[in-house]
């Protein structure tokens, strides 16, 4: 008997999907929540955000009048693709953190019209956003082939496949997503970014930009209270995954753009006294009011720190892209000849 098929057999045949989380993610949140809530300042990676939940809360982020950065990007690459596309000559799209390759599409658009289109690859931790994007992008783009990653880019890229017959690459790391590693562990990453691209290959990284700290402020909370939500989420994630009771409704959102570290740093304030327990974990912690847990940081740039984060990774910028109004970067670079 054949087992049943979701999608068709065609479509089946250019799609793999691969995963790489499994029962060590589970080690990786509890260890992530050991690790930064019995700190003296409580934190916690903004990874866990994205359950399937959170992705949604994530997408309609992108969709506020408040939140420019999609807009931004996107604008820039309906206008600049094709040039990209011929600039770098590019037959694969690696993508890092591609959640609905939504701006993703444009890009694969200028290589398909370029005749070089082959094959995507996107990376995710949310598994049914690697899978959703696969099978419509088939769908959608004529003989391309889909590798999916689901798994953690600070530790997979390994996983990437090598490029088909050696032809040039496009790194993507969109959506200021770059911002949310603090500045050595960014500087870090670069470098081991910078190991999985060939001497033809580029990265086009997407980057916010510093500016009015109210606009960027604004972008973080926003007045319907969507990215309050998102924040929350997370303890909602640690309530299910690992048996925790957070009183959910008693922390508050706080975002707040640091005009000396030049990012927007977000945290969950306790409203009140709390006491919780992590089940799993056999862990208990108390927040006094006012307390506060730092979800994430999401640096903003000036091409100055653009351009030193690149070389510090042994990289060279080639081209830096922004939008009309100047709020938002994407930035092609490539290794540096020796
Ligand atoms: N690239 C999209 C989504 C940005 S949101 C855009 O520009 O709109 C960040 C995305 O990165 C989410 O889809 C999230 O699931 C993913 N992500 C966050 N941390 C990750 C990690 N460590 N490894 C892999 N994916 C990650
Ligand atoms: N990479 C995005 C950024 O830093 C992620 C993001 C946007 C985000 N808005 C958010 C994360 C709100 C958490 C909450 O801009």
């Amino acid at each position: 008997m054949t087992p049943p098929q979701t999608v068709s057999p065609t479509t089946h045949d250019r799609v793999i999907v691969e995963s790489f989380l499994g029962d060590g993610e589970h080690r990786t949140l509890a260890d992530d929540v050991l690790d930064g809530l019995t700190r003296p300042f409580k934190e916690l990676p903004p990874k866990h955000f994205y359950d399937a939940h959170g992705a949604d809360l994530f997408d309609r982020i992108c969709e506020l009048p408040e939140y420019y950065p999609t807009r931004c990007e996107r604008a820039i690459l309906e206008q600049r693709s094709a040039e990209i596309v011929e600039r770098t000559g590019a037959a694969e799209l690696v993508e890092l953190g591609s959640g609905t390759a939504a701006k993703t599409r444009l890009l694969l658009s200028a290589m398909h019209e370029a005749g070089t289109l082959n094959r995507y690859v996107p990376i995710d931790v949310t598994e049914g956003m690697v899978r959703d994007s696969a099978a419509r992008l088939v769908e959608e783009f004529d003989g391309l082939r889909v590798h999916g990653i689901v798994g953690d880019f600070e530790r997979h890229l390994g996983r990437v496949p090598e490029p088909v017959d050696g032809r040039p690459r496009i790194v993507a790391f969109l959506g200021g997503t770059i911002g949310n590693f603090t500045p050595g562990s960014r500087r870090r990453f670069l470098r081991g970014l910078s190991q999985l691209l060939g001497p033809d290959d580029f990265l086009l990284l997407g980057t916010d930009l510093v500016k009015d700290p109210a606009v960027l402020e604004a972008a973080y909370d926003d007045s319907a209270g969507v990215t309050a939500a998102f924040n929350r989420n997370v303890l909602t994630v640690l309530n299910r995954e690992l048996d925790a009771d957070f009183a959910v409704d008693a922390y508050e959102h706080v975002a707040f753009f640091d005009r000396d570290r030049e990012w927007i740093e977000m945290r969950l304030r306790a409203q009140r006294p709390q006491r919780v327990t992590v089940g799993k974990l056999g862990l208990r912690l108390t927040f006094a009011a006012g307390e506060e847990l730092r979800t994430e940081i999401s640096a903003k740039f000036t091409p100055e720190r653009i351009s030193g984060d690149l070389a510090a990774a042994g990289m060279e910028l080639v081209e830096t892209l922004t939008d009309q109004d100047g709020l938002f970067a994407l930035t092609l670079a490539r290794i540096r000849a020796a």
